[in-house]
């Protein structure tokens, strides 16, 4: 019996440098795709999955990611005195969500190098790590496809995607071989090698890993492990690799449509298709899109 998965770590303290100015005085996680910041579609994502604890990384000029989890009470009051019954309830439950933890990178050194400072609350048990820039859309949580897999062969996960070969060089790219699992033979794979952000030309596949992840408590010793690797940084992929040594590792090619909401053209297609998706919305935006002439 594979243990159970309690916490999800949340590496939050990057610089959003690809969606500047926005982000020059505001962390890009608060960026509203419609009305909720990223990181609460990854958060809701988790405690779907089935996970209370959240971990979140942040470093300087993030204070507005705990502001928006904590109490307001001022803003509680106010809705209180004034009748506002629905949006009372909505703030509420963005801080009665979940039980949260903060910890500080004090220096963008890297993807593994943010997660490593989880080590201390995360303790000695498989965890998980979700990027929320990557907001997945689907029917299943893809944390809990990750976690299917994650109970069935006790080993890392990670999400796996196909991209095409233009785009390959932005992310971690595996070597993989499929596996048979619940009949299916094109979705789960056992990791042979991976590389963090290759050339077009020396990219081992089209499979591509998205910012979902399961680990066991090992990755910290391989991130401790590893040096710096692609763009000076201390890359979760170099440790994963590192981790594949003497641990197995899966990819999960998930059911969903992933948007890179941290780029500016993701971002806009996520707002598109969630606002169209809006019980309340939807109806007078269908109708907005369609009188525009383009
Ligand atoms: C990170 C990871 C990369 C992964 C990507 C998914 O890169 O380092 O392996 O493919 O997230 O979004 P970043 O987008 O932070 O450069």
């Amino acid at each position: 019996m594979s243990k159970k998965v309690r916490k999800a770590v949340f590496p939050a303290a990057g610089l959003g440098t690809r969606f500047l100015p926005a982000t020059k005085a505001q962390p890009k996680e608060m960026l509203p795709l419609v009305d909720k910041p990223l990181i609460q579609y990854g958060v809701e994502e988790a405690i779907q999955s089935g996970i209370k604890n959240i971990v979140v990384v942040t470093g300087r000029g993030k204070s507005a990611i705990e502001d928006h989890f904590d109490v307001n009470f001022e803003l509680e009051y106010i809705l209180q005195a004034k009748g506002k019954k629905d949006l009372l309830q909505l703030v509420r439950e963005v801080s009665e969500m979940i039980d949260i933890a903060y910890v500080r990178q004090k220096e963008a050194l890297g993807l593994g190098h943010a997660v490593l400072r989880s080590r201390e609350i995360v303790g000695h048990e498989p965890f998980a790590v979700v990027l929320s820039d990557d907001v997945i859309d689907s029917e299943v949580p893809c944390l809990r496809q990750l976690l299917d897999i994650h109970d069935f062969f006790g080993a890392s996960v990670v999400a796996l995607m196909e991209v095409p070969k233009e785009q390959i060089s932005a992310y971690g790219v595996v070597d993989a071989e499929p596996v048979d699992h619940n009949g299916a033979k094109n979705r789960l794979y056992r990791v042979r090698n991976m590389v963090e952000k290759p050339n077009a030309e020396d990219a081992p596949s089209n499979l591509a890993i998205i910012g979902r992840y399961i680990l066991v408590p090992e990755i910290y010793q391989s991130i401790e492990a590893v040096e710096p690797g692609a763009g000076g940084e201390i890359q979760l992929t170099d440790a994963l690799k590192h981790l594949l040594r003497n641990r197995p590792i899966y990819g999960y090619r998930f059911e969903g449509k992933r948007f890179d909401a941290g780029d500016k053209l993701g971002f806009l297609k996520a707002t598109v298709e969630f606002a169209l998706r809006r019980k309340d919305l939807g109806d007078s935006f269908r109708e907005y899109l369609r009188n525009l002439k383009i």
